[in-house]
């Protein structure tokens, strides 16, 4: 149904892909799917130890028999460090993963080109996400194999160039000649097909795989992404050089304030830290941490499973390319 650069790469049916997500992308969601024919990602930032690492892979192949993705982030943080990104390598390259998808610092900055080399002769593809034209040709030089166009829509961390996915989008795909997937605003088979008519050989999502019925957060997260719309997502965290993208909430504001006064990293850092974040998605308090989503959340309307969310949204993004295709005579 779907012949992209994507789907021939992998195997897969459907050109659409998990993106990384701290405490949410873990084996069952991944595996759900990947076995609904897309690529599923096993976040390895929520994994310490090599065994808990390992482990995670070896649950998601009993899950699963299909190819997922793993994502290794190299952004400042105290609690992942450049020791976690060399041993997620030396497990992916052993393991002989799939596909890696690198954000942040790049691999041969993050893990150096013998890293790049190990994961390269395991047979692991290499994707970096970028969110500029010369990320992305950086990316292509170092051996990469393909780039995720991430625009300021989508909700984690976009690079504070803040471009669209619309302009991204085609501006990498003419700049690089490895495969392009674009990231950010994608959450149903109309976007998809506006990001596949962009020359993008793929899409890739986070915030709409939340609300499927796989996803292990609180169902009050679950609803609160129905009930919200694009216009309800806020950007945070400029003045200390690490911006992100949350749904709007009452620490969201309060973070804000603090930024705008001029508070620093003492009083930012526990509104912000990680097992906060990890404590509100599993109690449902949207308003006790930043809960990073995208503006995609306005696109948001149900809760289906994995595979109820790839059938419907290849079957509107058919459509939805047969309908334009018809407005040329
Ligand atoms: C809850 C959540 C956590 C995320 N965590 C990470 C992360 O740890 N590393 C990373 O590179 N991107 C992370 N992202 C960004 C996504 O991988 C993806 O680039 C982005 O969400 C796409 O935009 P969308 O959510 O509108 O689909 C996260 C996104 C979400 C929604």
């Amino acid at each position: 149904m779907f012949k992209t650069a994507i789907t021939e790469m992998f195997g897969v049916k459907y050109p659409i892909i998990c993106g990384a997500m701290m405490w949410l992308s873990k084996p069952p969601l991944a595996a759900a799917i990947s076995n609904a024919g897309g690529l599923g990602n096993v976040t390895a930032g929520n994994y310490e130890t090599e065994e808990e690492f390992r482990r995670a892979i070896h649950e998601t192949r009993k899950l699963t028999d299909k190819p997922f993705m793993v994502n290794i982030t190299a952004l400042p943080s105290l609690r992942i460090t450049k020791e976690h990104h060399m041993m997620y390598v030396k497990v992916c390259a052993e393991e002989q993963v799939a596909g890696i998808e690198f954000s942040g610092a790049p691999a041969d900055k993050a893990v150096g080109l013998e890293g790049v080399e190990k994961l390269k002769k395991a047979g692991v593809k290499l994707f970096h996400k970028v969110g500029s034209v010369r990320h992305a040709v950086h990316a292509e030089k170092v051996g990469y194999d393909g780039i995720y166009a991430a625009g300021i829509e989508e909700g984690g961390h976009p690079l504070s160039d803040d471009v669209t996915t619309m302009i991204l989008t085609p501006r990498i795909v003419e700049s690089v000649k490895i495969p392009v997937v674009a990231v950010g605003g994608i959450a149903d088979g109309r976007t998809m097909a506006a990001a596949l008519t962009l020359g993008a050989q793929g899409v890739m999502m986070a915030s709409r795989f939340i609300a499927t019925k796989e996803c292990q957060v609180h169902d009050k997260i679950k609803q609160e992404l129905v009930r919200r719309q694009e216009y309800e997502t806020s950007i945070f965290g400029r003045s200390i050089g690490l911006q992100g993208r949350a749904l709007m909430s009452k620490v969201i504001k309060e973070i804000i304030a603090i930024e705008e006064r001029g508070g620093g990293l003492e009083e930012l850092i526990p509104l912000m830290s990680g097992q906060r974040i990890k404590q509100a998605w599993e109690t449902g308090d949207v308003d006790y941490a930043p809960l990073m989503v995208g503006q995609s959340i306005g696109l948001i309307k149900d809760i289906p499973t994995c595979q109820e969310l790839l059938d419907a949204m290849a079957k509107e993004c058919i459509a939805a390319l047969t309908k334009a295709n018809a407005y040329v005579k």
